[in-house]
């Protein structure tokens, strides 16, 4: 009979590309595992990685791929099957991808790769790609591969003009899906902005999707290792809080 577990895994979305999940993920993944947590990470589908054998070790122009720096963050040694999947030399959504490499997301891999990571981990990190609607199959998008895992989801946001937008869409398309949605992060705030728009964003997020807004991470110089993305999230995600709602105590939003 399985357990209980005590602390529950997480599906970070965006509200689109490039706005920051890897590093968001990256940095909850090494806070956690410096509170003593065995934490896994899975980038299910990753797009861009230049040789697919290759996808969970260096990739283009010298850069991690993002299940590397996931790996990297969270101190783990798995296979490059656990840790990606499914992985595409194009930078394009899934099915794209997979339609130019005439090669389908191999769905069951990354089921088999889930429950290698759910048993052996207190919590798994999975980081989607893209947005929430991204396709992965026909009929099948990020949002189905969230559910079919069984996870809440994390959106991460821009701070900037136009997200208020993009989050209450993706917020709205979760909940649409049956999601739950445990909060989201906004994430490359600049803490000396006079900026009205990204000054009352986060209160607005809140106020319009009914969701709350866990942590606020700045804008740094450049993000290059694990370590600097755990103190950007240090400093903009109250930990304590974060793990409660790991913990299942926070208020469940749907
Ligand atoms: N707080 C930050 N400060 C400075 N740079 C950041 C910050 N957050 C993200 N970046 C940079 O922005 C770029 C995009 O971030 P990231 O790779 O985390 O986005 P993503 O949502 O995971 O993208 P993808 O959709 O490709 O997976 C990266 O170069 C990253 O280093
Ligand atoms: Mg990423």
């Amino acid at each position: 009979m399985k357990t209980e577990k005590l602390w529950r895994s997480l599906f970070i979305t965006g509200t689109d590309t490039g706005v920051g999940k890897t590093v968001i993920g990256a940095g909850l993944a090494r806070l956690l595992v410096e509170r003593g947590l065995k934490v896994g990470v899975m980038k299910p589908i990753e797009t861009g990685v230049v040789s697919l054998c290759d996808a969970a070790a260096t990739a283009r122009e010298g850069t991690l791929s993002d299940g590397a720096f996931l790996a990297r963050a969270a101190r783990i040694e798995e296979r490059r099957e656990v840790i990606v999947p499914c992985a595409y030399a194009e930078p394009l959504a899934p099915l794209v991808a997979a339609r130019h490499a005439a090669r389908r997301v191999d769905l069951a891999a990354i089921r088999r790769a889930w429950e290698h990571l759910s048993s052996e981990y207190d919590l798994v990190i999975v980081e989607g790609a893209g947005g929430l609607s991204v396709p992965i199959e026909e009929g099948y998008d990020m949002a189905s591969l969230a559910l079919d895992l069984g996870l809440p989801l994390l959106i991460v946001a821009r701070p900037s003009l136009g997200t208020l937008n993009h989050t209450f869409l993706t917020v709205h398309y979760a909940r649409s899906r049956g999601l739950e949605v445990m909060g989201v992060i906004v994430s490359g705030y600049d803490p000396q902005t006079t900026d009205v728009a990204e000054l009352t964003n986060p209160p607005l997020m809140e106020e319009l999707c009914q969701v709350p807004v866990i942590g606020v991470v700045p804008k740094r110089g450049a993000i290059d290792s694990p370590e600097d993305a755990a103190d950007a999230v240090e400093e903009g995600v109250d930990m304590d809080a974060f793990l409660l709602l790991l913990r299942g105590g926070g208020q469940p939003q749907r």
